[in-house]
């Protein structure tokens, strides 16, 4: 089951490697207005001269969460062996960080599965719709003595129309939604909800809030970067924040459905309270099961959650949070 897990993260990594590197996809060739204001900004220069430019925000997203994973992860097991030395020998006798490597390696394995399938859904939707972004005339170029354009009002579809560098049009024709919106805000958004909902470290009251807005506030500040140099419209951005918003919390709430600690065995006889996560009684939604459950054994009952007692333990595409 492991391995076929190891297969689909293997796909989405290459269809993601086609969308960015390749142009296996064409992108949608958009027509547009003569003299359009709002395509008409000014070159801002290639990517690399942004204020946020593509490494910073890649090293970004890849070490935050990574980080606060792995100290999230080593500070509640060790803390947790200390309040319990016995429980942790008696769990020793074959292996003793094995329930803590799997932890780590199901919270980051299913952050870079969703990292790679947010870029396949912001490739995607750029190639789609073909929108151009706000500095598409500048570096389009096109003769408009040649095209006829004599009124604002003109629409031009002919696919010859730019005489610019093509290279920079075709970039120029990727705007919707904005790539580097969408992954900083996923990348915050799981990474603060790794915090909220797993860290329960004593003495941090004050220290989770500051950590989480401080994330959230930059990567806004991203989107809003993106739009005041011309390289995105508004709607570019906010669609990123959603796409990106909306793949992490799918994946915390139903894919990592273990994003807590270990709580006291089920009492039978007595009314079970639901799963909750954030507060609220988790919709009965068609959830996909973990594609790193199974890594946790059934002996690994220390660190995890004891499996639920109503859900069936054969592996199932789906199963539901609630019976
Ligand atoms: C634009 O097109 C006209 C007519 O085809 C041509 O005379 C002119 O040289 C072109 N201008 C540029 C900058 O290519």
């Amino acid at each position: 089951m492991f391995y076929f897990q190891l297969v689909i993260m293997a796909g989405t990594v290459l269809l993601a490697y086609y969308f960015e590197y390749t142009d296996t996809f064409p992108v949608h060739v958009q027509g547009f207005f003569c003299y359009d204001r709002a395509f008409s900004k000014p070159y801002p220069g290639p990517e690399d001269r942004s204020l946020v430019p593509p490494v910073l925000v890649y090293s970004l997203i890849s070490a935050i969460p990574t980080l606060t994973i792995l100290t999230g992860e080593l500070t509640a097991f060790f803390l947790k062996a200390e309040g319990s030395h016995e429980k942790t020998i008696v769990a020793a006798d074959c292996c003793f960080f094995n329930p803590l490597l799997r932890r780590i390696i199901r919270f980051l394995g299913v952050y870079s599965f969703g990292l790679f399938t947010t870029t396949i859904f912001a490739n995607a939707g750029q190639v789609v719709t073909g929108n151009q972004t706000p500095h598409f005339l500048s570096t389009c170029r096109p003769n408009y003595t040649a095209l006829g354009c004599q009124s604002a009002m003109q629409y031009i579809t002919e696919r010859r129309a730019c005489t610019g560098n093509p290279l920079l049009v075709l970039s120029a024709r990727k705007s919707f939604p904005s790539k580097d919106a969408a992954l900083s805000v996923y990348s915050a958004v799981y990474t603060v909800m790794y915090v909220t909902l797993v860290c329960r470290t004593k003495g941090t009251r004050l220290a989770k809030p500051t950590l989480c807005l401080a994330l959230l506030s930059m990567a806004v500040l991203v989107g809003v970067v993106r739009v005041a140099e011309y390289r995105n419209h508004w709607a570019d951005v906010l669609a990123g924040y959603f796409t990106g918003a909306a793949i992490a919390i799918f994946l915390v709430t139903c894919v990592v459905s273990s994003f807590q600690w270990a709580r006291p065995p089920p009492v039978p006889g007595r009314p079970q309270r639901p799963e909750s996560v954030l507060g609220m009684p988790m919709m009965p939604l068609p959830c996909v099961e973990s594609p790193l459950e199974k890594l946790s054994g059934p002996q690994n009952t220390l660190l995890s959650l004891p499996p639920h007692p109503q859900i069936p333990t054969f592996p199932s595409p789906f199963s539901t949070p609630l019976p």
